[in-house]
């Protein structure tokens, strides 16, 4: 159903990751048959039309492009101020402070509030667009309908299912708890934390609409277990990041084969997500920490903190929660090794 709906071989796709996903990496899993993905949600509009243009050049075959449907925050000098004090204390690292004088920048604006990044789909032609953190509003998604373009968008549990099936869009990404980076929540305080066989049963028994599930799959036995339950198709991310396709640097690549533990905080961008246990995890997110600044004000922070630093402990390397079945492979044998080994 997917397949046709799609136009692709196999109900495979590559998660769409900001600052991870590269047009040479969507370009492999398309061109292997899957859905190839571009992460779109932190460029700007010439970087977005930059990398769509790419992609094009190296395959003819469909993907899907990713942004960010949060609601728009403001800044809060009181809140960034109290954290920059509280985090560079409890890291030691007072010497730290001097570079935060200034507010924290709005890394990411919403696809809710930029039709620029609208237009830009549209002319472009893209195949597909999925959205995470909410859906567009209801003139956007006209819009895209009547370009013809696939819409998506990620629910981590029924009820943000249902508001993305009463709005039109074509197919849910189920995200279970298992997910590598940010958690698709629509409020950042509300998250039900199901996994991801029991979403996939959960919204399959519950609405008509294809899903795809996401988190912790990594392989072919992982994705039989996805379509057993219903799932119309899977959704991979940690599994593709150490490819040498992908933008992760060597620290990255290398910290996902060496630990094995990840855990879900706030505290490096202002929303839930997934990542390998650092400090954020061990010395930041403690009981008694103050509020974080509203995404992704808090995430412009933990970018300056590890740009000065370089150490590992202060990075954003997300992964899901089966990193440890980790496999250090390019991303057309990734695939291959799924086709082979699933009865789709
Ligand atoms: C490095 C990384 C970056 C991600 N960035 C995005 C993103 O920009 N947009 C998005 O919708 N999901 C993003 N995700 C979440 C994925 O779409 C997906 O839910 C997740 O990778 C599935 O879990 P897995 O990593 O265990 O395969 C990201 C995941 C990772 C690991």
């Amino acid at each position: 159903m997917l397949r046709k709906f799609l136009n692709i071989q196999y109900p495979i796709f590559l998660a769409p990751m900001a600052g991870v996903s590269t047009p040479k990496l969507a370009a492999e899993v398309s061109n292997s048959g899957g859905l190839g993905s571009l992460g779109l949600g932190s460029c700007n509009h010439e970087e977005a039309k930059k990398q769509i243009e790419q992609l094009k050049q190296l395959t003819s075959l469909p993907f899907q492009v990713n942004f960010f449907c949060h609601q728009p925050e403001k800044s809060d000098a009181t809140l960034e101020n109290q954290w920059v004090q509280y985090c560079c204390s409890k890291f030691g690292r007072i010497d730290l402070m001097n570079n935060f004088s200034q507010a924290f920048s709005c890394l990411y604006s919403s696809f809710l509030e930029n039709d620029n990044f609208l237009d830009l789909i549209i002319q472009e032609k893209v195949p597909a667009i999925s959205f995470h953190f909410g859906i567009p509003s209801k003139s956007q998604i006209h819009r895209l309908k009547q370009a013809n373009i696939v819409t998506m968008a990620s629910a981590t549990n029924l009820i943000e299912a249902s508001y993305i099936a009463r709005s039109g869009i074509d197919i849910i990404i189920a995200q279970g708890i298992e997910a590598g980076g940010h958690r698709g929540v629509f409020n950042p305080n509300i998250d039900s934390a199901i996994s991801t066989l029991e979403l996939v049963f959960l919204i399959k028994n519950n609405l008509s609409i294809p899903v795809v599930a996401a988190g912790g799959i990594m392989d072919a036995q992982d994705i039989h277990d996805c379509l057993r339950v219903g799932a119309n198709g899977v959704q991979l991310g940690t599994a593709f990041v150490q490819c040498s396709s992908s933008k992760a640097s060597e620290t990255y690549r290398q910290s996902l084969f060496n630990s094995k533990v990840t855990q879900i905080t706030a505290t490096i961008s202002g929303r839930p997500a997934r990542g390998l246990v650092n400090d954020w995890h061990l010395k930041i997110d403690s009981p008694d920490r103050p509020l974080t600044p509203p995404y992704p004000y808090t995430y412009y922070f933990a970018k300056k903190i590890y740009e000065y630093t370089r150490q590992p402990q202060y990075a954003a390397f997300w992964a899901g929660s089966k990193v440890s079945k980790i496999k250090k492979m390019e991303a057309p044998d990734l695939m291959k090794s799924f086709i082979e080994n699933v009865d789709f």
